[in-house]
């Protein structure tokens, strides 16, 4: 159906990491703004949970979209760092990068860090394997119990601990990653690059911090089991 070569061509793989990398973010965005509702206690959650499940066939449509998406970005990701590293197979005698930063010079890592918290996080809240068991699963209206498992499992400093690194790593990979993917787009130039660049992060940031109020905040008490947000 394709031609052998059309993976090998840069301006290809550009293009599906962009389009993976764009489906991905819009997923973290989503992830986020559904996640925001344990601010309104066990009705906000557990009721979203409920939905979520309820959609049946499509949820499966979804997550295999998702990981397809996420197995694309991960490949062509790799692909493109050890390709770049064998063109360049010794290291530069100053290696002092002229107009790059440091995020952009190790999004790899940052994008391999993401992967083991994603790793980490299905194994945690999909699988239900890490952490104290929530017994009953489901709450008294039969709805997932989502916000007893956040707030129990988020009075624990080792979980609360790997998410906030999780979003650091988070943080990294989207500053730099979501204006390289406006200029794959085309939709940058030397004009408005800098701005791009300060958008992303400030995109980057305001996502990362999102997240990460969620585990902080129930961590120091101001979300308790008792009722929703102190
Ligand atoms: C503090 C931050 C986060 C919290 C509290 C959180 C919470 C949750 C919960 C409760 C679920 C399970 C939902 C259910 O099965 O009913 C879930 C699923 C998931 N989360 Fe997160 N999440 C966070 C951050 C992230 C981030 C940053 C990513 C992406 C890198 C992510 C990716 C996923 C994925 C892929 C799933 C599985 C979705 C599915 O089952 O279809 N999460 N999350």
């Amino acid at each position: 159906m394709f031609h052998p070569t059309l993976f090998r061509n840069p301006v290809v793989r550009k293009l599906l990491m962009a389009f993976s990398g764009l489906l991905l973010a819009g997923f973290i965005v989503a992830h986020l703004l559904g996640n925001l509702t344990v601010f309104l206690g066990p009705n906000g959650i557990n009721a979203y949970a409920h939905h979520l499940k309820q959609l049946g066939p499509l949820l499966w449509v979804f997550r295999g979209g998702l990981l397809a998406a996420a197995g694309i970005h991960v490949s062509f990701g790799l692909l493109l760092t050890l390709e770049n590293r064998r063109a360049r197979p010794m290291a530069y005698y100053r290696n002092k990068p002229q107009r790059s930063t440091l995020a952009g010079r190790t999004m790899i890592y940052s994008g391999l860090c993401l992967a083991a918290f994603a790793g980490f996080h299905l194994l945690h809240f999909t699988l239900r394997l890490l952490g104290p068991e929530i017994t009953p699963w489901l709450d008294a209206l039969q709805r997932p119990d989502v916000f007893s498992m956040l707030v129990i499992h988020f009075r624990l400093a080792g979980f609360v601990l790997v998410y906030i690194l999780g979003m650091g790593a988070l943080y990294f990979h989207l500053s730099h990653g979501l204006g390289s993917m406006l200029q794959t787009f085309g939709l940058n130039n030397a004009r408005t690059l800098p701005w791009f660049g300060l958008l992303s992060s400030l995109i980057a940031a305001l996502l990362a911090a999102g997240f990460a109020a969620i585990p902080a905040l129930i961590f120091f008490g101001f979300i308790t089991v008792q009722g929703g947000a102190a």
